[in-house]
């Protein structure tokens, strides 16, 4: 596993100061470019967008170029069937990372179109799942 990209959706780049009480106060900014330096024997592709279209046409590019995506959809994951398709699309195998346990929140949250076609998913453990996500993908 030499190359994976962390692609994070909406809202995600005001992790740090975006409800901190569910959230958490450390920047995914900062925490990301640790995990990156932690595990330098990895390319790290790293990636935000708060827009639809833009991570479908990240995730399209990553074909080829990448060996596994760590993805946290944000609110997409639970309304995106074009993102669900995208994964489907490019054949990179794909962890789902949420910050929060969305199992443990709204009903709304409950609900991913995505988790189906990933390899699986980490939920509630903080930006440790991040961490977690790069792990699987060393030991697999
Ligand atoms: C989230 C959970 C989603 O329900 C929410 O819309 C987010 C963040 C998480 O990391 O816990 O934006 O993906």
């Amino acid at each position: 596993m030499r190359s994976l990209a962390i692609i994070n959706g909406p809202n995600l780049n005001l992790i740090g100061t975006r409800e901190p009480d569910i959230y958490g106060t450390k920047s995914l900014d900062d925490y990301l470019k640790e995990l990156a330096a932690k595990y330098a024997q990895v390319h790290f592709s790293l990636y935000q967008s708060n827009v639809e279209g833009e991570l479908i046409n990240f995730l399209q590019q990553c074909r080829g170029r990448v060996d596994g995506i760590i993805l946290n959809a944000g609110a997409y994951t639970h309304t995106s069937i074009a993102i669900a398709d995208a994964i489907a699309a490019i054949e990179i195998p794909t962890v789902e990372v949420h910050i929060s346990n969305v199992l443990a929140r709204e009903d709304f949250r409950k609900t991913s179109f995505i988790a189906s076609r990933c390899v699986g998913s980490i939920s509630g453990l903080g930006l440790k799942g991040y961490d977690l996500a790069v792990q699987y993908f060393l030991e697999h």
